[in-house]
């Protein structure tokens, strides 16, 4: 990630089909971000590996896909109709509107955590410091205000006899109100968890930082629910996996950190971010809490159900504890452009850009290179073959140096050339994207090789 800034990433994601603005033609839409061919296969891959190692690879664990429209009681019990917003202040000059606590923590470039302060903390805190307006440079605020972060859509038939729904800012509660389905329908035993991938929505003021904070993003959440007894080491246990996630998927560790909570939630028993080194500074990647009984207790009062849990062996009833475990695909995802971006100067004095993603997270796993046009017979022979295992590309334009320029670029670790001797004995050039190393293999042999080599474990 040496010298990497956010313009290189982002005009990275513009020009290689990785990332685009949102509505680009008709002028934009502040904080959407659209997802191009290249970039759907990125994300998918984390999610994939996301679910993979917990879900697929816990046996406790339950994956459910909960609708987005919730009833609205459900955000009454959450606590977000009457608590969701955020603080904010106007720029008296330019008319432009930041988060107070954006603008402490930009500031402090992250050594202070400006969550747990009172308005008139951050007040205090950004008049002792002077800190500017960061789109025109002056000092001339507005005091904070409270701006309601829910979407409202409506429901009805009729114009006049509609009810507010809201786009839901989490996906959690949608596994806090499935407690009891699961646990009946899958006869799940405590300790268990419920885990799902999917969109939420904030309507987000901060402007910047790419797809760090947009208005629709994905989250991938998990909540276990266990006895209070077992509830710490519970809390210890996520906190080392969500990291080990993260060196898994080849974070340098100097590049993450954990971030403990000072102040708690009334309800929260511990709480932690881990902290990743991003292009503007340490910010938080994903956090990991320890809830209590709260999240139950609230939708148990507000809904009328028991949300208790019958122990089968010691026959104690009890509402479990929950701990929480959530982190932002979209996040991630600008996380690991960042870890991955790489400009090397090669013996001929050129700089490549090369994506050094993890192998299970690229686009492609293969591209597919004929030597000139007129072997693209047998090279096109090579992808249907390969494709049906493997996300493939096809490159036939320009130099073979510019194409593997072009397959570094977006990260695709194996580059198959085909070239005359191809024809002569169905061998082929595999070149590897880090150490851009050759060997010579035959056709047959290139799924073998190429399997071990992209899994995520
Ligand atoms: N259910 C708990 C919860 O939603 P959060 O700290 O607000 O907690 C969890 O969000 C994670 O979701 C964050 O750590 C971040 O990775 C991601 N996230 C939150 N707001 C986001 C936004 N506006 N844009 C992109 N990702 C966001």
């Amino acid at each position: 990630m040496a010298n990497v800034t956010m313009d290189k990433i982002v005009n990275l994601c513009k020009n290689r089909g990785i990332i685009f603005q949102g509505s680009e033609i008709y002028g934009g839409m502040g904080n959407t971000w659209d997802y191009g061919p290249v970039g759907v296969e990125i994300k998918n891959n984390l999610k994939r590996a996301w679910w993979k190692r917990f879900v697929q690879e816990d046996s406790s664990t339950y994956g459910v896909d909960a609708a987005i429209l919730m009833n609205p009681r459900v955000w009454d019990a959450s606590g977000h109709t009457q608590n969701f917003s955020d603080p904010k202040m106007d720029c008296k000059k330019c008319k432009q509107r930041f988060r107070a606590d954006n603008l402490i923590e930009e500031y402090s470039k992250g050594s202070i955590s400006a969550e747990a302060m009172t308005n008139e903390e951050m007040e205090k805190y950004i008049s002792e410091n002077q800190i500017k307006c960061p789109h025109c440079g002056n000092f001339d605020w507005t005091p904070i205000r409270q701006f309601k972060l829910m979407f409202e859509t409506s429901r009805g038939t009729l114009d006049g006899d509609k009810d507010i729904v809201y786009l839901r800012p989490e996906t959690c509660q949608g596994e806090y109100v499935n407690f009891l389905n699961v646990q009946r329908s899958m006869r799940a035993k405590v300790p268990f968890a419920i885990a799902q991938i999917g969109k939420s929505f904030r309507n987000e003021i901060t402007p910047g930082n790419f797809i760090f904070r947009t208005i629709e993003f994905e989250q991938m959440e998990l909540q276990k629910f266990c006895k209070e007894d077992d509830s710490f080491n519970f809390y210890n246990d996520y906190k080392t996996k969500a990291m080990q996630f993260l060196l898994d998927l080849n974070f340098s560790p100097e590049h993450l950190k954990f971030h403990d909570h000072d102040k708690l939630a009334f309800y929260a028993k511990a709480a932690c971010d881990i902290f990743y080194l991003f292009p503007m500074g340490w910010s938080e990647l994903n956090g990991i809490h320890h809830r209590s009984t709260h999240d139950l207790t609230r939708h148990q009062e507000f809904s009328g159900k028991s949300m208790q849990y019958l122990d089968p062996i010691t026959n104690e009833k009890y509402i479990p504890n929950v701990i929480e475990y959530s982190i932002g695909a979209d996040r991630l995802m600008l996380a690991v452009l960042t870890e991955a971006y790489n400009e090397e100067t090669l013996e001929d004095g050129e700089t490549r850009v090369v994506l050094k993603l993890h192998p299970a997270l690229a686009p492609y796993k293969v591209a597919i290179l004929p030597l000139q046009k007129n072997l693209g017979t047998k090279a096109t022979e090579v992808y249907k073959k390969l494709s049906k295992t493997f996300m493939c590309t096809y490159d036939e334009s320009g130099s073979i140096g510019k194409r593997y320029r072009r397959q570094d670029e977006i990260g695709v670790p194996f580059s198959v050339t085909i070239d005359f001797e191809t024809l002569e004995n169905d061998t082929v050039t595999i070149r590897d994207r880090d150490t851009m190393a050759q060997i010579r293999l035959k056709i047959d042999e290139i799924e073998d090789y190429i399997k071990p080599r992209i899994q995520f474990n």
